[in-house]
């Protein structure tokens, strides 16, 4: 362990530590775009630069190591004149957009420029001129928006480990795009959207996204259903409407998802999905009670039954149930109804 003091707070902490790390870790928040806990530190944004005494520059907290007895200063006027100057610079080349941009609300640009008072492009300069992007199915790219932070690049190598993106071109006009700018739609991307969860603005957005504002949602912590890996969901729920899926933190999924994931949603308030049992009578569907139903499979089964025996049943069952529905079912089948036909559509 070491000491060092933070805004005049004397803190202990692990030699191995970032600045930034000691920083939250004693509850004092510095501003990060390109910081992300599960990718190596990058220090691409220099939002998060600190002053450090002894030292002439401002280094960014994200890349410099804690050293016994410094100290740290993550709020005084040079560091916030310093912030406000790269806010300024971010907005002179970004679309003032925020009345009808979908991230408002949840966008780390516009909430720094709150914090920090920057308002307006104060230099008046050349602005991107890129086209969209919305050649994936599933998430479209405005590089007009995108600030450079090499997040979704590092996400998309590091942890996704596809590499279907990186930067492109040098100087003023560096941005995330694509190899040779052939789209998403012709890189090997996944359409995993983890580069979409990370983006801090709103450069990569979902392109099913109903409107809402976060404020509008409550977030409804789930599992996703689609296998058995068990990864963690947040819902957006407005007005008992899922509207939005981003990752939950922590295992087993640590803020990824797979297309399905993030994606794949639209079914829970699809207009063919079947709410309530239905029955066949003379030839037709209706809809039947959940009781009405069971009392019809139960004597369907014992008659089928009796008359060619258990081995007249075959059982297939899903890997989008949860391992004990599994486990029920096979002991349905086993113990219950008495045969060994039973199988699951993994195996497919
Ligand atoms: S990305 Fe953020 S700052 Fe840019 S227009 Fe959208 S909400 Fe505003
Ligand atoms: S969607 Fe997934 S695979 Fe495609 S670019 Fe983003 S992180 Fe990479
Ligand atoms: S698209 Fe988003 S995450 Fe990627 S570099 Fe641009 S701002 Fe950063
Ligand atoms: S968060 Fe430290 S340089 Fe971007």
């Amino acid at each position: 362990m070491i000491s060092l003091t933070i805004n005049g707070q004397k803190i202990l902490t692990e030699h191995n530590k970032t600045i930034l790390e000691a920083a939250e870790a004693a509850g004092i928040s510095v501003p990060t775009f390109c910081n992300d806990k599960r990718l190596i530190p990058h220090g691409a944004c220099r939002i998060c630069l600190v002053e450090v005494e002894g030292v002439k520059n401002l280094p960014a907290s994200c890349t410099t190591p804690v050293a016994e007895g410094m100290v740290i200063r993550t709020h005084s006027e040079r560091v916030v004149q310093a912030r406000r100057e790269i806010l300024s610079l971010l907005l002179s080349n970004h679309p003032l957009d925020c009345l009808t941009c979908e991230k408002s609300g949840k966008c780390k640009l516009q909430d720094y420029c709150y914090e920090y008072d920057v308002k307006e492009d104060i230099y008046g300069g050349e602005k991107y001129n890129f086209p969209i992007d919305a050649s994936n199915p599933f998430y479209q790219y405005d590089p007009n928006k995108c600030i450079v932070c090499e997040k979704c690049v590092r996400v998309c190598n590091e942890l996704q480990c596809t590499g279907a993106i990186g930067l492109n071109e040098r100087g003023f006009l560096t941005h995330m795009g694509t190899p040779f700018e052939m789209g998403m739609k012709h890189t090997n991307c996944v359409s995993c959207g983890n580069c979409v969860s990370a983006c801090p603005v709103g450069a990569l957005l979902p392109k099913n996204k109903e409107k809402y504002r976060l404020w509008q949602v409550a977030t409804v912590k789930t599992t996703c259903a689609y296998c058995g890996v068990g990864c963690q969901l947040e819902l957006h729920v407005k007005e008992d409407r899922v509207v939005a899926i981003q990752p939950g933190e922590g295992s087993p999924n640590d803020g990824l998802l797979c297309v399905k994931g993030k994606f794949g949603y639209s079914f829970i308030h699809h207009n063919d999905r079947l709410k309530t049992p239905l029955v066949r009578k003379n030839g037709e569907l209706r809809e039947a009670s959940w009781k009405e139903a069971y009392e019809l499979i139960v004597e369907k089964m014992q008659q089928t039954k009796a008359t060619y025996g258990a081995d007249a049943f075959a059982g297939l069952t899903s890997a989008r149930c949860t391992n004990e529905e599994n486990y029920l079912f096979q002991k349905l089948f086993r113990a219950v109804i008495g045969t060994n036909n039973v199988d699951h559509c993994a195996r497919l």
